[in-house]
């Protein structure tokens, strides 16, 4: 067996943000676990064979990640664990302090802590603050500091990532933590594009909850995890059979677990060398870039200044004068795979709030890419994506020309409410 995942198809795939191969030792492990019968909550022996496997898993995700196994919450991944910490946390400090009602989340977060802190305001009378970032995507502790000094004893907690989908900066979750501490305010961190990429030590940062999930690092989709420190009020969201401390009710899904378990073990252990390899074909992408496209604009931290402030597997670019989806068809066509990371509403493309957030103009907002490199990307791949580049943007820049003579962009329609929104 060996530890090199497969490549996604042909062509060259530089959307490892959005998801990634799942590892070779990953896959021998769900698939060996379909084999098996039995309810991790079953009493008879089939059913505690389950549960072993699911314990062991839990031991093998707090020992990558420095986490205690009674604070690894088994989830279906991502979305679930930033829903449960943003809404469960909400509700489990207003038990006991109903005054606390402001959610302090940044500005650039994932639609996965955003959407339900806007839908707690929609519907639980919570507050929401944007804590403000600057021009690289890094939050503003000064403007964390004012609003904790103004009203810290109304603060139900606070959510900042670990490193952003989009731009991939780092950010300063430690000073966050350290900032709150004072304060008595539990705060969250989404780690899902961090862990593999960057160290991720739970108990060392301090944080009371963080999330992450499989399939950013080699495991299967649906299944993740919220780190949650013992103790912590944590309303359950999901209410049913009672499994995972009650917070998370649900029949354990021991071959994802498994599997999920390997895959993180795997990332963690390999990170070192494969975030050099990362920063290295990153490097040589950013360059490439730049030389082949001179008016390309990096956003978000430049690696070449310092690579500590961004992941190592991101680049991301605006493109003046080009749609982010034209670009991304056109390269499509080209055999290169990227995405925009910003939504698109009833087919309509809508600027990136990330790029906005960090004052990136709404026209140049426009013409953004994320190029996201993983365990299977190779020299061949960013040399794929930089022979198509120039003719891309070219055609791009035309199209783009074109459709601002004219009228179409930004109509939208009534006639769908479809919305997609990036990985
Ligand atoms: C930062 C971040 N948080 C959360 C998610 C959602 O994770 P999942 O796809 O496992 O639900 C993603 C996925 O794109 C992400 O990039």
């Amino acid at each position: 067996m060996t530890s090199t995942p497969a490549a996604p198809g042909a062509g060259a795939y530089l959307d490892h943000a959005a998801t990634t191969p799942m590892s070779p030792a990953a896959i021998e492990a769900f698939v060996a676990e379909l084999t098996a019968t039995g309810n991790p909550s079953s009493l008879h022996s089939a059913g505690r064979a389950a549960r072993r496997v699911v314990e062991e898993s839990r031991e093998a995700v707090a020992a990558a990640l420095g986490a205690r196994p009674s604070e690894v919450i088994f989830t279906a991944g991502g979305t679930e664990s930033d829903n449960l910490a943003i809404k469960g946390l909400f509700w489990g400090r207003r038990t006991t302090e109903p005054r606390r009602r402001r959610i302090l989340v940044s500005a650039v977060e994932h639609h996965a802590v955003l959407d339900p802190a806007f839908w707690m305001a929609e519907h639980t009378g919570a507050e929401i603050v944007l804590l403000p970032v600057d021009d690289e995507g890094r939050l503003d502790l000064d403007a964390l500091r004012a609003e904790l000094a103004a009203k810290g004893d109304e603060v139900a907690l606070i959510s900042v990532m670990w490193a952003n989908n989009e731009v991939g900066t780092i950010q300063p979750v430690q000073e966050v933590v350290q900032i709150a501490r004072p304060y008595g305010i539990p705060v969250h961190s989404d780690a899902v594009q961090a862990v593999g990429q960057v160290p991720v030590d739970f108990t060392a940062s301090g944080l009371d909850a963080l999330t992450l999930t499989g399939h950013k690092l080699g495991g299967p989709v649906g299944v993740g995890a919220l780190l949650a420190k013992r103790g912590l009020p944590l309303t359950p969201v999901l209410h049913g059979g009672g499994q995972e401390r009650g917070v998370r009710s649900g029949t354990l899904d021991t071959p994802a677990i498994r599997s999920f378990a390997v895959a993180v073990t795997e990332a963690v252990g390999a990170r070192a060398e494969r975030a050099e390899h990362l920063a290295g074909l990153r490097d040589e992408l950013v360059r490439g870039v730049r030389a082949a496209v001179p008016g390309a604009v990096l956003r978000g931290p430049d690696p070449l200044v310092d690579p500590s402030r961004r992941l190592p597997g991101n680049a991301h670019f605006t493109f003046p004068g080009c749609e982010g989806d034209s670009l991304l068809y056109l390269l499509d066509s080209a055999g290169v795979q990227t995405s925009t990371g910003s939504a698109c509403q009833a087919g309509v493309p809508q600027p990136s709030h990330v790029l906005l957030a960090m004052g990136v103009p709404e026209d140049d907002a426009r013409g953004a890419l994320r190029f996201s490199l993983g365990a299977t990307s190779t020299h061949a791949d960013v040399q794929r994506l930089l022979d198509a580049l120039p003719q891309v943007v070219a055609r791009a820049q035309a199209a783009g020309l074109a459709s601002s003579a004219g009228t179409s962009r930004g109509v939208s329609s009534t006639t769908t409410s479809t919305t997609r929104r990036p990985a």
